[in-house]
């Protein structure tokens, strides 16, 4: 067998639906919905908005847990303030990468800023929740931080195919983030006319969710459209195209848990005791509260 050179092609295309969060912002999910519940290890992808929000009109979400995986928020437009019950708190601007592992459970809020909430204005970004393998699922929480401007950014020799490196490693260029499992999370500009290929290894699931425009897939005729989410089949390369109206594109792999899975609401475990075990921290208070300070006083 060659070292690379079967191509994924897309094997499903989920069509994401617009709806409305617990928390009351605005989301293009593909999953989880009524059909589909996770594709292992993502256990939920959400495309925050474009929503423009008119003053007093932005929502988030309040104080609330997660146990069992990890949340990742990466912000396209807008900003968000977050702070959580291990005393982190910060903005996230455009561009800017917050990898949260929740583990054993962490309390925290995550809201448009200040100035969104009372101005208005418009908030464009994505949360997923990555699954945690069971000997992990009670891991210390964790927490990466990485500014737009550190978030390693690589193109093809014609600068047609432009990549935003998340987690993993594309046009020979590695994140800076750390993963516990090995994680692929790319932001891809394809122009029309770009041609670009990704190893991503045959033991992971492989996923690319277009959000703006269309991209090309595995060869010229699989097309994707803005909304959709294209699972790919077995392989080690992705090859993207550039369509004649370009596109822009989330590329996700993972070595999957290939364990059972427990969720309910925020927390994601293997087994309905282990949920409920969960609920009860949570609700005794192990899993601590958010210190505010003078701010809130
Ligand atoms: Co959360």
């Amino acid at each position: 067998m060659s070292q690379n050179g079967k191509v994924r092609t897309i094997a499903r295309i989920i069509d994401s639906i617009r709806q409305r969060e617990g928390g009351g912002f605005i989301v293009r999910r593909p999953f989880p919905t009524q059909s589909v519940s996770y594709v292992d290890p993502f256990l939920l992808l959400d495309e925050m908005g474009p929503a423009d929000y008119a003053p007093g009109e932005a929502v988030g979400a309040p104080d609330h847990p997660h146990r069992g995986f990890e949340t990742v928020t990466y912000m396209l437009e807008g900003e968000f303030q977050h702070e959580d019950s291990a005393g982190h708190r910060g903005f996230l601007r455009p561009g800017d990468v917050q990898w949260m592992t929740a583990g054993a459970g962490i309390i925290h809020s995550e809201e448009p800023s200040e100035k969104i909430m009372r101005e208005g204005g418009r908030v464009h970004g994505f949360q997923i929740w990555v699954n945690l393998p069971s000997q992990l699922k009670m891991t210390q929480p964790r927490y990466q931080e990485v500014p737009g401007s550190g978030i390693p950014t690589a193109q093809t020799e014609d600068g047609l195919a432009r990549v935003r490196v998340i987690a993993g490693e594309a046009l020979g260029v590695r994140a800076v983030i750390e993963t516990h499992i090995p994680i692929v999370y790319q932001d891809w500009t394809l122009s029309p006319g770009a041609s670009a290929s990704v190893i991503v290894p045959q033991e992971q699931n492989a996923m690319i969710y277009v959000f703006e425009g269309s991209v090309a897939v595995g060869d010229r005729q699989n097309v994707l459209e803005d909304g959709q989410l294209g699972v790919l089949g077995l392989g080690d390369t992705v090859q993207l195209f550039g369509t004649q109206t370009g596109g822009r594109m989330l590329l996700l792999a993972g070595v999957p848990t290939s364990e059972p899975v427990a969720r309910y609401g925020p927390f994601v475990m293997n087994t309905v005791e282990e949920l409920q075990t969960a609920f009860n921290d949570y609700q005794s208070g192990k899993m601590g509260e958010i210190t505010r300070g003078a701010k809130y006083g």
